[in-house]
């Protein structure tokens, strides 16, 4: 596996210091309020597993699963919600977690699911933003890292779901990318 890696463009202890800056400010904002963490299945497992073990607010948990590439390195321009929430979402205060917003799709198609439930209120956290991707005007409420617009695997995030196990981030060889 290290061999399909071309280079690391983010360490796991550059990671680990800022989720924690993250769940501070998380912190932070909600005060003591319950919050329901929505994790975005598959790519968002890893980032929310560390985060939600710095935060201090009361939390409960639930996942969404939506569609994703396939083997392709390209998005689908309407992502399709493939299992929704088991919890009620009335009066909750939502926290979507995401490992990356790219093109922004997933996201908004995931917001505007959520909003349509009278939530309190929803809030957006990613691990990774690609803003030079977007294709529509979403923005998360926090991001962990800005990066440029290449694709990259680990902490979560798979290339023909591979690689999600990497305690870092990484883009890949161009030969792994072009032979599948
Ligand atoms: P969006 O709908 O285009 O914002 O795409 C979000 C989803 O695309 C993420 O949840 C990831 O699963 C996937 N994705 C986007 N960019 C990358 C990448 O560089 N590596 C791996 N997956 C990615
Ligand atoms: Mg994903």
């Amino acid at each position: 596996m290290k061999n399909d890696l071309h280079k690391i463009l983010l360490s796991s202890q550059k990671i680990d210091r800022r989720v924690k800056e993250l769940a501070v400010e998380i912190d932070r904002y909600y005060k003591d309020r319950e919050i329901l963490l929505v994790t975005l299945l598959d790519g968002a497992i890893v980032f929310a597993a560390d985060l939600i073990r710095n935060l201090t607010i009361p939390l409960r948990l639930d996942c969404i699963r939506v569609s994703s590439y396939g083997n392709s390195t390209d998005p689908e321009t309407a992502p399709r919600i493939l299992s929704s929430l088991k919890s009620e979402v009335l009066q909750k205060h939502v926290l979507l977690v995401d490992d990356i917003l790219d093109t922004g799709n997933t996201m908004k198609s995931v917001y505007e699911e959520v909003s349509a439930k009278d939530p309190a209120s929803v809030q957006t956290c990613v691990f990774l933003d690609k803003p030079e991707r977007r294709q529509n005007n979403f923005k998360a409420d926090w991001s962990g890292f800005s990066i440029p617009d290449e694709f990259v695997v680990g902490y979560g995030l798979d290339y023909a779901g591979r690689y999600r196990q990497l305690p870092f981030v990484a883009t890949l060889k161009s030969s792994i990318l072009e032979d599948k």
